[in-house]
Formats: C-alpha cells, sequence, structure tokens
C-alpha cells in the first residue's frame, strides 16, 4: 500500500487497525529545502492530534534522533494526550562499499557507547516534561545500562 502522509494525516480511507501498526515506525526524512524544521515536527504533532481522535488507548511515540528540541516536541505530543516516548528509535543507515561502487546499509547494531545520547535525553525529558513516560531504547547491552536509565527517569 502507498502511503501518501496528506493521507496518513488526514487519515482517508484507512482503517483504525492500520494506526496501531503505524506508530511505532515514524519517520520523515526531512529533504524539502523550502520546508521549515518546525513544519516536520508539525507533522508529528497534526499525527498525534488524529491518532488520539481515532484510537482511546495509550498511545506511544517511538522517536529518532534528530530533533533540534526534544523538550518541546515531547511536551506537545504529551498535550496531544501521547502517553508515552522512546527515545530513541534507531533507524537503518546508509553505507557505501568503495570497492564495489555500491550502496549498502551501515552496521545494524548499536554499540554500547550509544548510550550516551539516550542516556542524556531520558534525563533531560523526565525532568522537564514531568508527567510524560519515557522509555528508553538505544545503546543499552546489560543491566548496568539498564539501571543508568532507571536512574535518569526511564
Ligand atoms: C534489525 C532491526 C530492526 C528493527 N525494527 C524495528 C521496528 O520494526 N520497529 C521499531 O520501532 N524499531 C525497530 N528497530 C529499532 C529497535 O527496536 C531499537 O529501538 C533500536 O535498535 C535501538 O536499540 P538498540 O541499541 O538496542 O539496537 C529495529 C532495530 C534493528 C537493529
Amino acid at each position: 500500500m502507498k502511503c501518501n502522509l496528506k493521507h496518513v494525516v488526514l487519515g482517508t480511507g484507512f482503517p483504525k487497525s492500520f494506526f496501531y501498526m503505524l506508530i511505532s515506525r515514524i519517520l520523515f526524512l526531512p529533504v524539502d529545502k523550502n520546508a521549515a524544521s518546525k513544519s516536520y515536527e508539525d507533522i508529528y504533532l497534526k499525527l498525534a492530534n488524529r491518532i488520539k481522535e481515532l484510537i482511546h488507548i495509550p498511545v506511544i511515540f517511538k522517536l529518532g534522533q534528530n530533533f533540534t528540541n526534544p523538550v518541546n516536541l515531547v511536551d506537545q505530543l504529551y498535550n496531544r494526550g501521547i502517553s508515552a516516548v522512546v527515545l530513541f528509535n534507531r533507524f537503518y543507515s546508509p553505507d557505501i562499499n568503495i570497492d564495489e561502487r555500491k550502496i549498502t546499509t551501515s552496521e545494524v547494531f548499536s554499540s554500547p557507547a550509544e548510550i550516551r545520547n539516550s542516556l542524556r535525553w531520558v534525563a533531560i525529558i523526565s525532568h522537564f516534561v514531568e508527567k510524560i513516560d519515557v522509555a528508553a531504547s538505544t545503546g543499552i547491552h546489560d543491566g548496568r545500562d539498564v539501571i543508568k536509565q532507571i536512574l535518569a527517569g526511564a
């Protein structure tokens, strides 16, 4: 099924169950040179509004790492009824095989060092957006990392 963004935001022709599947995988790659950063964040907010109109179960947004002001975005999601955020999703990234001159996929699995960013933002978001639940993801490789995230506010 071709998933046109306008249709997703407006919900046109999509069964309610579509949104159960959609929720954790949201990624809009900002590639429009004429679009301001805010317009991309607005897509997430419109989506939150629409999903909360359609379904009445707790909704969690699993976010990517590349927002300018995650505190503001998460606060606005909370104001729209989003129950929790997962910080962060980790998307497939490209690499280039220079011998074969082919585009490939970069390392799929995270390394333990990648916890630093999720740990930072779990702490910041749980402090500034107190009422939203925060789940940690990315770079959590053992029990000690789990304890760190809980201490940070997950
Ligand atoms: C092969 C692979 C497939 C994934 N598929 C999904 C997915 O379908 N939906 C999703 O929300 N996250 C997906 N993720 C992201 C993981 O759930 C996780 O949030 C991310 O990898 C960061 O955690 P990690 O450091 O433990 O890898 C995927 C990750 C990998 C490596």
